[in-house]
């Protein structure tokens, strides 16, 4: 058996297409280490959305050249968005890489290791109706594609140049998946898209939704990410009606400055934003709302920042990722005037997450004494003598270990207390 050492960065999706690269190599005859060390192949799944991401892979990338020469016959691929970017400038820089494959080519990593080295970056026009197998961590929760690229161009983002034109997979080959994994087990599902509400196969994203919903065996369903231009009536209604599509939805907003929004090109203002959330919560009560923020994009001023800061305060998030703006190779933003100073998107930033960690709080605070569902999924990775699992809304909760409860187990579960990050419960009627 030969050993494959897999490490990746990034979002779901990179996570998932390690998946994937797992699920062909192993067919390959390559089993999974933990440790570099041990490896015959190693896989780096790169990210290059901000470059602190790029970044943390550079300074792992260092460190294999001791292992090569150590072990000659260790090979190295780095895939994902920074070798789409980089290309053969990879290997040229860094020669012990032996294979450069880009999002869209990781189903032919197990071709590639079988040449002596290559750089795999071609566009793959076919790419959503190939069937690439996955070998996922879990057996409680799966990642599954339904599309695949990004045709926003958001005037800072990476991602439409690293993955390509936008792509949906048809609902058939989805709907097939996710039959297998019910039949393996699985208890949810999370679909993958850079903007799944503009999902348009030989059905709209509403109708796959419901399709799914068919599917026995799966108790659950949530999909990342949504884009606030795209979301209609129609998902909103298919977030009402449809019992197993949970009540959460991660809709980045990215600024609460109409005059920022527009330069970033993400085509809504906070006024449509907020009737959106407006409707989402009137048709789906109790749903939790998660959301992107850039700090200190080119040219945003004080109003502008405050703007954000009071868009924060006036929806009430669940939680929110946010990050300092950070300039990136082919981007338009990454060219415009009035670029910030480190100091000011760090001021910015900083603010923004302590005013945002009291509403996530206060929201985390209001849920005890209250009876959840949540699915078990097993050890908690945080807290010994812990099981952990998920509310609908996708919060994290605690709950001693007993015998009567194992992994894939929907438990009623009541809310004893609400830390920062997560909640503690116990099971209701005693299990
Ligand atoms: N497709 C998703 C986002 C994918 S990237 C969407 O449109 O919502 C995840 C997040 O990274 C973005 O929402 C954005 O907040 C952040 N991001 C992307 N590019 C960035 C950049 N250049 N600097 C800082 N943050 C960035
Ligand atoms: Fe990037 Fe915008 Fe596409 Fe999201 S929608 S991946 S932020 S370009
Ligand atoms: Fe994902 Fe990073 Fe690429 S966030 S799409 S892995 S640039």
């Amino acid at each position: 058996m030969k050993k494959v050492y897999i490490r990746s960065w990034g979002c779901q999706m990179n996570a998932h297409d390690s998946e994937r690269m797992l699920g062909v190599l192993r067919r390959e005859g390559y089993a999974p280490v933990e440790a570099p060390e041990e490896a015959d192949l190693i896989v780096f799944n790169t990210c290059s959305i901000r470059e602190k991401a790029e970044q943390k892979f550079y300074s792992q990338l260092g460190r294999t050249r001791r292992l090569k020469r150590r072990n000659p016959a260790l090979k190295v691929v780095v895939a994902g968005c920074i070798a789409q970017q980089k290309g053969a400038v990879l290997k040229e820089r860094a020669p012990y890489v032996d294979y450069v494959i880009g999002p869209q080519n990781i189903g032919r990593v197990g071709e590639a290791v079988h040449d002596a080295g290559g750089v795999f970056t071609d566009d793959d026009p076919e790419l959503a109706r190939r069937d690439i197998p996955a070998e996922r961590g879990g057996s409680v929760k799966a990642w599954i594609n339904i599309m695949y690229g990004c045709d926003n161009f958001c005037s800072y983002c990476v991602v439409p140049y690293t993955r390509g034109r936008e792509r949906s997979r048809p609902a058939g080959s989805i709907l097939k998946e996710i039959a297998g994994l019910a039949a393996a087990g699985f208890k949810e599902i999370t679909l993958l898209g850079q903007n799944v509400n503009s999902y348009r196969g030989d059905a709209s994203f509403a109708e796959l939704l419901s399709s799914i919903n068919d599917i026995e065996g799966i108790e659950r369903i949530r999909f990342v990410t949504s884009h606030p231009k795209d979301l209609g009536d129609e998902l909103i209604t298919a977030m009402r009606d449809l019992d197993k599509v949970c009540e959460h939805i991660h809709l980045p907003l990215q600024s609460g400055s109409d005059r920022v929004l527009k330069l970033m090109n993400r085509k809504y203002t906070l006024d449509e934003y907020l009737k959106k959330v407006e409707r989402l919560r009137k048709a789906v009560p109790g749903i939790a709302i998660t959301t992107d923020i850039i700090a200190g994009f080119p040219t945003e001023r004080p109003e502008d920042h405050a703007a954000t800061v009071s868009a924060l305060e006036e929806i009430g998030f669940d939680g929110i990722f946010a990050f300092k703006y950070s300039p990136r190779p082919m981007t338009r933003a990454a060219e415009m005037d009035g670029q910030l100073p480190e100091e000011v998107k760090s001021e910015r930033l900083t603010e923004i997450l302590r005013r945002q960690d009291r509403i996530t709080e206060a929201k985390n605070k209001a849920l005890e004494n209250t009876v959840q569902e949540i699915l078990v999924e097993g050890p908690s990775a945080s807290e010994e003598e812990r099981m952990t699992g998920r509310t609908r809304t996708n919060k994290i909760v605690n709950i001693p270990l007993s015998d009567r409860v194992s992994p894939g187990m929907l438990l009623q579960v009541r809310i004893l207390r609400a830390n920062r990050h997560s909640l503690e419960g116990e099971a209701v009627g005693g299990q």
